[in-house]
């Protein structure tokens, strides 16, 4: 029987959101107030969960330490009051949300010692969240 396992990390980071294919026009068509040249800074919620069976000895699905230390290490660390557009992760993809979480769930998914990545879910804002099942 499967058991889920979430757990919340925060980091605060900013993005400008802008697509160089696109025109001035286009983007701010596109993106609003997210085109602002300076960009601007979110205060992101991520909330990881872990699906498994729950050992026997432990009782649980994962440890959350190592959980902690997984996302501190390749997530956190990372990102972490930085600018998500000079991360290499958005060399080559627009540092939107939806793309924030599935570089998320690309970082730490084969990284588990135990139980499988379920999803990855940001909120970016009070009102806005983005969910990656994968693939
Ligand atoms: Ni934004």
């Amino acid at each position: 029987m499967k058991s889920y396992f979430g757990r919340r990390y925060t980091l605060s980071a900013s993005h400008r959101l802008h697509v160089d294919a696109l025109t001035v026009e286009e983007n701010r068509a596109a993106y609003g107030k997210c085109n602002n040249p300076h960009g601007h800074g979110h205060n992101y919620v991520i909330e990881v969960v872990v699906t498994g069976e729950v050992d026997q000895d432990t009782g649980m699905v994962i440890n959350l330490a190592d959980l902690d230390e997984i996302v501190e290490e390749r997530v956190l660390e990372r990102f972490d009051h930085k600018n998500l557009n000079l991360d290499t992760a958005f060399t080559n993809r627009v540092p939107t949300t939806e793309n924030f979480s599935r570089v998320v769930f690309g970082l730490l998914k084969d990284m588990l010692p135990k139980g499988e990545l379920e999803h990855v879910r940001v909120e970016e804002t009070e009102n806005n969240f983005f969910e990656c099942y994968g693939d």
